[in-house]
């Protein structure tokens, strides 16, 4: 089977008894769908981005600088979409980004991503402000390749506990996020006052640690205080985390450890020098901070400072086959999808999470048959021109 199998099984079904798929092949469409569905709090927390969401358009507007450029009569009649990173081969360039409190968008949360992961070969990455723990992702998808992501907390024996426990869960890559040493000023959950760990939303890694719970209660004294989310409130902030604390990770991580929130080349190469495998291109999909730069902007001169050896996946504004295309030409090894997928989950739980996969993924395969990519190695910077608004905002051929 191929991914672009799904093209035709939607037009097969149409044809057949008039079945329409569940939910729009326009991932942008899909999106807003999706938006209209949530409550407003979880509107809020999902799609809303840090202050005026400059950066967030930015992610976006960054994929409109570039405009692909095929190449015809290659004969790709097998593309192949395999893609290696550290030494494991995946069936596609895409992984999912670790997303926190997935119960905002869907009841079935976390569980239903992984297996919608699970059954399409995509690596799931474990949130560590997921509704759920390592070991339910264990039990829900035990055949996932699976990824943790850790925010260093201030309790250094709760990160030696969650490291173990999801090694034991059989989470063989380990992402540490280095953007969110504390959170952004986000405007529109500050309006509504809502904080989701605050009231104990998304610590379920957190509250299903004997260690952590005791440690809460030896610390939250107050009487009648729920002791969880206060506890949460006092460890999360890690503004001191630096380089040589970061370091000290190599030594208690087997497996392969990315770093996850890099903008800059030579926090890249000092990622690498401390001993990172591979590099996350990421702004938080412009949750972190307001006006910083589109981040598929900060990806090639990531690519040319490292190397074409180390891995990079790329994420924050990704939703369609086309940006994955885009993200892979211009140096990344892999691409995350954040919201896209999250937003199929609030449309349709686990089948709308594999809706999107399988769409974004058929795209991307029908682009390299359409553009002359035989592999994922084919996909160069040759096959992309950039663009340039014009004098009155459109756009015109620059090379
Ligand atoms: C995130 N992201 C995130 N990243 C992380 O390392 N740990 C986390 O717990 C979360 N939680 C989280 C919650 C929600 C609701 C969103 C939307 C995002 C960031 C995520 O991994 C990824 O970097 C972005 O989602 C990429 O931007 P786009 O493509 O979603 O716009
Ligand atoms: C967020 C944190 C949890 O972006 O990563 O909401």
């Amino acid at each position: 089977m191929t991914w672009s199998d799904y093209q035709g099984e939607i037009y097969r079904r149409g044809r057949e008894d008039g079945t329409l798929p569940l939910w729009a092949c326009n991932m942008l469409e899909l999106e807003q769908r999706a938006i209209d569905t949530l409550d407003s709090a979880a509107r809020g927390y999902i799609a809303a981005s840090a202050g005026n969401g400059r950066t967030a358009r930015a992610n976006r507007d960054a994929f409109e600088d570039w405009a692909i450029t095929p190449r015809m009569l290659r004969g790709v009649s097998a593309p192949d979409t395999s893609t290696v990173i550290h030494g494991r081969s995946l069936p596609a360039p895409l992984a999912l980004a670790p997303v926190g409190v997935q119960s905002l968008a869907h009841p079935d949360a976390e569980q239903a991503t992984a297996r919608a992961a699970q059954s399409t070969g995509i690596p799931y990455s474990h949130s560590l402000a997921a509704t759920v723990s390592f070991e339910e992702i264990a039990l829900a998808a035990p055949a996932s390749t699976r990824w943790a992501q850790l925010y260093w907390i201030r309790d250094p024996e709760t990160v030696s506990s969650f490291l173990a426990r999801a090694a034991s869960a059989g989470f063989d890559t380990l992402i540490l996020t280095v953007d969110t040493p504390v959170l952004g000023w986000r405007p529109t959950d500050l309006d509504r006052a809502f904080l989701p760990f605050a009231e104990g939303i998304g610590i379920a890694n957190y509250t299903s640690d004997a260690g952590y719970m005791s440690r809460a209660r030896a610390t939250i004294t107050t009487e009648g205080a729920d002791i969880a989310p206060r506890y949460w409130e006092r460890v999360f902030p890690h503004a001191s985390l630096d380089w040589a604390e970061a370091a000290t990770l190599r030594s208690m991580w087997d497996g392969t450890l990315l770093i996850k929130g890099i903008q800059h080349p030579d926090d890249a190469q000092r990622g690498l020098d401390v001993g990172f495998d591979g590099i996350i291109v990421s702004n938080h999909g412009g949750r972190q901070i307001d006006s910083a730069i589109g981040s598929l902007r900060a990806l090639p001169a990531i690519r040319t400072a490292v190397g074409p050896d180390v891995p990079i996946l790329f994420d924050s504004g990704l939703r369609t086959g086309v940006d994955l295309f885009t993200a892979i030409a211009l140096g990344a090894n892999a691409g995350m999808l954040g919201r896209a997928f999250l937003y199929g989950l609030a449309l349709g739980g686990e089948e709308g999470v594999e809706h999107v996969i399988r769409s974004v993924m058929s795209e991307f395969e029908l682009t390299m048959m359409l553009a002359g990519a035989h592999t994922v190695a084919d996909i160069t910077p040759e096959l992309l021109s950039r663009v340039d608004p014009g004098p009155h905002g459109g756009r015109e051929r620059r090379e």
